[in-house]
């Protein structure tokens, strides 16, 4: 099976834990499968809440209502990828660029349904560069402070060129390298407390309930 394979099929075993009128959506390729999958079941749900400006525009292109968070009261469910996730479902975010928002969906959300192909799946976060979305007259300052910590912070470009990566919320975005993230409750903490930051990849205070893993022998799900 491709990646891609093994990623719809997280994304259609997903559908099983769609609840509620309101559904949280994250980003991403996983993610865009999921909601080619949710599209068939529109009747189902009243509206949705998007983590970027990309999946509001697939969710509405395929006619699903996209409401703002300011006027949903609860959302029970929110479905999203992740870049790397270990099994205590602890997860790094932002691969896609999205996490800030992501995050935020997540905290308002009663459940979070990780789906990821089972190459997600870490004993220890950290190979894939942690991403953390700083306000950009800080960067430079941030980073300074990310390397203290023991990362290789690098600023992320625009695909293709020498300027700086803009976020949906008109921030910037550092990746950050070479970090073995043994306690990500604390780091995620301390990146947080950085004056600057306006939201760090790590989901580990708040981390997924469920995780649903796709891999050649069948969906794998962790709780
Ligand atoms: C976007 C994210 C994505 O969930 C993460 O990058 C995984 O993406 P994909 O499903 O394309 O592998 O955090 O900000």
């Amino acid at each position: 099976m491709t990646q891609d394979e093994l990623k719809q099929a997280v994304a259609r075993s997903a559908i099983a834990y769609v609840e509620g009128d309101i559904i949280g959506v994250g980003t991403g390729s996983t993610a865009n499968f999921f909601i080619d999958e949710l599209a068939k079941i529109k009747d189902r749900f009243k509206g949705t809440v998007a983590s970027s400006e990309a999946t509001a525009a697939r969710l509405r292109g395929h006619g699903i209502a996209v409401l703002d968070l300011n006027d949903v009261p609860e959302i029970a469910v929110y479905i999203d990828g992740a870049d790397e996730i270990n099994a205590a479902g602890a997860m790094i975010k932002g691969g896609g660029a999205a996490l800030t928002r992501e995050k935020i969906v997540a905290s308002v959300s009663k459940k979070f349904v990780c789906i990821a192909d089972g190459s997600k799946l870490v004993d220890t976060l950290g190979k894939f560069p942690l991403p953390v979305e700083v306000l950009p007259m800080a960067c430079n300052a941030v980073a300074r402070q990310l390397a203290a910590l023991g990362g290789q912070p690098k600023l992320r470009l625009k695909a293709g060129t020498n300027e700086a990566f803009v976020t949906d919320n008109g921030g910037n975005i550092l990746d950050v390298a070479g970090l073995s993230i043994t306690d990500p409750v604390a780091l995620e903490a301390q990146i947080n407390q950085i004056v600057g930051v306006i939201a760090v990849g790590l989901f580990a205070a708040r981390g997924a309930n469920v995780c649903l893993l796709g891999t050649p022998e069948g969906v794998r799900t962790l709780t």
